[in-house]
């Protein structure tokens, strides 16, 4: 029997995601004992302590199921950005958000939009559905909203983009982005991903307030990066109610544990941490941007926790060679980028590693 005829939609022709790979792993195989992962786009300074001790906090009473529905966090959500606690989903990291707009919305009827080089998932859920997906160029390795706009038609359900962008890391500014907006029609669902929002240089705009004026738009955050708990997973997604209340419905009851509700609380009223994170990732992007330079490198221009590093030449090599000394960074062949390494930024010491070794490589492989 072939099982694989009997799935739903596409999922027969998906590949597995293709996660960084976990620092135990590499020590294991490679007998080494100190390893760095500069992986997953992962947060190098940890959680706050404030929200440490709340998930300690909270581990004790975990015989109990969680609050199904997040009282205490949705209140904390509206208490630092005015959202009503109705138009919030909470979800199992964004990941699950995506997840759960593709299954509400994503049908092999309609098609779904999104810019090319966009984070994995959207496409293989696309896949899943059956959706017919349309990919848009993009400028400079921007998205380009005009494109994207082009691409829409009345049989078009999501649009989907991240903002800043993964594996890219680029950023549209936001009176672009909510032109764009504003422009899609009503039937169609714009979802903007704004999983590394916290570390743009711009000043923080409150994309989730547009859906005032356009209820079709989706706005997806997380936990994970500038706040630290990827571990826990949780993120939160606003919309409009109507479109909260259907998402809702499909979600688990119980889909965010206790530790990562008590924890995100905490994460949120720790602005010092937060604005701590953001800073010296800022620091250290602006480090990477001169080494790159320095090198004759290509780095993307980043608005995030990572950079994409062009190397003009196979990096699988560069990878190899930096796993064996205990760095551990992403390919993205996976994208078609054969030539490029997403390297999530580290702490200044381990940057300074980083540095050292990709430096000493390139002088001993000198193009
Ligand atoms: C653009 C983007 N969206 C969403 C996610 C998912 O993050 P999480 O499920 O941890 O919230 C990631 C993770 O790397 C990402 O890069």
């Amino acid at each position: 029997m072939d099982y694989s005829k009997l799935v739903n939609g596409g999922l027969a022709q998906l590949k597995p995601y293709q996660a960084g790979k976990p620092i135990e792993e590499v020590q294991r195989e490679l007998g080494l004992s100190e390893v760095i992962k500069l992986a997953s786009n992962e947060n190098p300074f940890g959680m706050s302590p404030k929200a440490i001790a709340a998930a300690q906090a909270a581990i004790v009473n975990c015989h109990y199921y969680p609050d199904a529905n997040g009282y205490y966090l949705k209140q904390a959500l509206h208490e630092r950005f005015g959202y009503d606690p109705a138009s919030l989903t909470l979800g199992d990291g964004s990941n699950e958000l995506i997840n759960l707009i593709f299954q509400c919305f994503a049908n092999p009827q309609v098609n779904v939009v999104m810019p090319e080089l966009s984070f994995i998932v959207y496409p293989m859920e696309a896949t899943v559905a059956a959706a017919t997906l349309r990919t848009v160029p993009l400028k400079d390795y921007c998205v380009d909203t005009d494109a994207l706009l082009q691409a829409i038609d009345e049989n078009t359900r999501l649009v989907v983009l991240a903002n800043p962008s993964n594996p890219a890391g680029t950023a549209i500014d936001y009176a672009t982005l909510k032109a764009f907006v504003k422009q899609v029609p009503e039937q169609t669902l714009v979802v903007i991903d704004e999983a590394y929002n916290e570390y743009q240089e711009s000043a923080f705009v409150d994309t989730a307030k547009w859906i005032a004026e356009c209820p079709n738009l989706l706005v997806c955050r997380t936990f994970s990066k500038a706040y630290g708990l990827a571990g826990l997973r949780i993120g939160y997604m606003v919309s409009n109610l109507q479109i909260a209340a259907l998402v809702n419905t499909l979600r688990a009851p119980f889909n965010v544990n206790a530790a990562a509700q008590a924890a995100a609380i905490a994460a949120l009223q720790d602005t010092e941490h937060l604005a701590h994170v953001v800073k010296v990732n800022n620091a250290e992007r602006k480090r990477y941007a001169e080494f790159c330079k320095a090198h004759q490198l290509f780095m993307i221009p980043s608005a995030a926790n990572f950079v994409a590093v062009d190397f003009k030449r196979d990096s699988l090599p560069i990878y190899q060679y930096l796993l064996e000394r205990g760095v551990i960074v992403r390919p993205v062949k996976g994208y078609g980028l054969d030539t490029i390494l997403r390297i999530s930024i580290g702490t200044p010491e381990q940057n300074d590693k980083l540095f050292a070794l990709l430096g000493q490589y390139l002088q001993e492989n000198p193009r």
